[in-house]
C-alpha cells in the first residue's frame, strides 16, 4: 500500500495562510439547497419537507447536514434596517429551530451589493446588522452571491467586500460556514481562503445538463492546489435527481464531484426523491471518497479524446480512480498504474458496485458506457 504515492499533487496552498479558522468545513460541506430545483419558489415549506427528508431517508446518515435556502427568501428592512422575511418565511426563527431540532444545520444566501440575482433585497450597507441577525436567528452558513454588487464596487475590491462579511460572520461569535459566490472571478481560488472563504464558486451555474455539468466538472482540473480541510473549490451544487441526465450521467457527476473533493449539495426534490436517485446521492462508498480527511482535489492523470482518468489520493494510503467516458458510445478505458506511481500489482475495488474486482499487475481496463464513469478504489 506504502507504494502508492501520487507524485506531483500539492497539498493546500501557501496562499492560504493566515485565513481565518473557524473550525467548519474541514471536509467539504454536504447538505441540500433550494436553488437548482425551486428557484425563486420556495417557500418555508420546502425546506421544512426537505429537512424532514433528510433526516429520515438515510441522507443524514451518509453525512448530509446542511439545509441551504437560496435567493428569494428577503423582505423589505424595518425602521433600524433590519432585513425581514417575505411572506413566504414569515417566522425565520421558527424555520431554523425546526431544522435543528432535527440535528441538522441550516443556511442562508445574500449578496454584497445592493440586490441579490434575484433582485431581492441584499446586505449593501447593512453587512454587520445582517450577519448579527443571521445569527440571532441562528444560521450556521452563508452563502454570498456577488450579483448586483458591480453596480457598488470594481472587480477589484471583491476580495475586500468579501472580507468585510466574513469579518462581520466572525464577530457574531457563532461558527458560520462562508461560502463565496462570484463565478470564479479573478481567480477566486487564489484568495478565497485569505478573506475567510470556506468554498468559493469556480464557475458560473451549473444547469442539468450534461453537456453544462461535464464541462464545469471536466475543467476543474489545475485547481486541486488551492483546495485543503477548511476551504475547498465549489464546482457548484447538484443536479442529481432533477430530471435532464441520464443515470449514466448523474453517476459521472457524483463521481467527479467526490473526485473533487466538492462540496455536496443536493438540488433535487428531496420529498420526491425516486430510490434511484437516493441510492446515487447516499452510496457511502462514494461520499467517502468526497469526504477524505486528507481533503486533497484529485485531478485528471490521463485523457485520451473523450475518455478520462481521474485520481485522489486518499488519507489511508489508497487511491481513488475514476474512469470516464465523455464520448458517445460505450469504450474501454485503461488506468495505468504507472500513473499513479504503483509498480506491479493492486487491489481494486468497485465502489459503485460494492465488489472486489481482485487483484491487477500494471493496469485495469474497463468498458464505460457513454457519458459514464466507473470509480474504484486501488489499495
Ligand atoms: C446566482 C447563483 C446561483 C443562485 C442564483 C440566485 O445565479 O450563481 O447559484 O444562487 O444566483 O438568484
Amino acid at each position: 500500500m506504502n507504494k502508492i504515492m501520487l507524485i506531483a499533487f500539492t497539498v493546500g496552498s501557501s496562499l492560504c495562510a493566515g485565513a481565518a479558522d473557524s473550525g467548519v468545513a474541514n471536509t467539504p460541506p454536504m447538505g441540500w439547497n433550494s436553488w437548482n430545483h425551486f428557484a425563486c419558489k420556495v417557500t418555508a415549506d420546502d425546506v421544512r419537507a426537505s429537512a424532514d427528508a433528510i433526516a429520515s431517508n438515510g441522507m443524514k446518515d451518509a453525512g448530509y447536514v446542511y439545509v441551504n435556502i437560496d435567493d428569494c427568501w428577503e423582505g423589505s428592512r424595518d425602521e433600524q434596517g433590519r432585513i425581514q422575511p417575505n411572506q413566504k418565511f414569515d417566522d425565520m426563527k421558527a424555520l431554523v429551530d425546526y431544522v435543528h431540532s432535527k440535528g441538522l444545520k441550516i443556511g442562508i444566501y445574500s449578496s454584497p451589493g445592493p440586490k441579490t440575482c434575484a433582485k431581492y433585497e441584499g446586505s449593501y450597507g447593512h453587512e454587520e446588522q445582517d450577519a448579527q441577525q443571521y445569527a440571532e436567528w441562528g444560521f450556521d452558513y452563508l452563502k454570498y452571491d456577488w450579483c448586483s454588487a458591480d453596480k457598488v464596487y470594481q472587480q477589484s475590491q471583491m476580495p475586500e467586500v468579501y472580507k468585510k462579511m466574513h469579518d462581520a460572520l466572525a464577530r457574531t461569535g457563532r461558527p458560520i460556514v462562508f461560502s463565496l459566490c462570484q463565478y470564479g472571478y479573478d481567480r477566486v481560488w487564489r484568495w478565497g481562503a485569505s478573506v475567510g472563504g470556506n468554498l468559493w464558486r469556480t464557475t458560473e451555474d451549473i444547469s442539468d445538463h450534461y453537456d453544462r455539468m461535464s464541462v464545469i466538472g471536466f475543467d476543474q482540473d489545475g485547481l486541486e492546489s488551492f483546495a485543503a480541510p477548511g476551504h475547498w473549490n465549489d464546482p457548484d451544487m447538484l443536479e442529481v435527481g432533477n430530471g435532464g441526465m441520464n443515470h449514466d450521467e448523474y453517476i459521472t457527476h457524483m463521481s467527479l464531484w467526490s473526485l473533487l473533493a466538492a462540496p455536496l449539495l443536493a438540488g433535487n426534490d428531496l420529498s420526491k426523491m425516486m430510490p434511484e436517485t437516493l441510492s446515487i446521492l447516499t452510496n457511502k462508498e462514494v461520499i467517502a471518497i468526497d469526504q477524505d480527511t486528507k481533503g486533497i482535489q484529485g485531478r485528471r492523470i490521463a485523457r485520451e479524446g473523450p475518455l478520462e482518468v481521474w485520481a485522489k489520493p486518499l488519507a489511508d494510503g489508497g487511491v481513488a480512480v475514476g474512469l470516464f467516458n465523455r464520448g458517445e458510445s460505450t469504450n474501454p478505458v485503461t488506468v495505468n498504474f504507472k500513473d499513479l506511481g504503483v509498480h506491479g500489482s493492486a487491489k481494486l475495488r468497485d465502489l459503485w458496485k460494492h465488489k472486489e474486482l481482485g487483484s491487477f499487475k500494471d493496469s485495469y481496463t474497463e468498458e464505460v458506457p457513454r457519458h459514464g464513469a466507473v470509480l474504484i478504489k486501488i489499495q
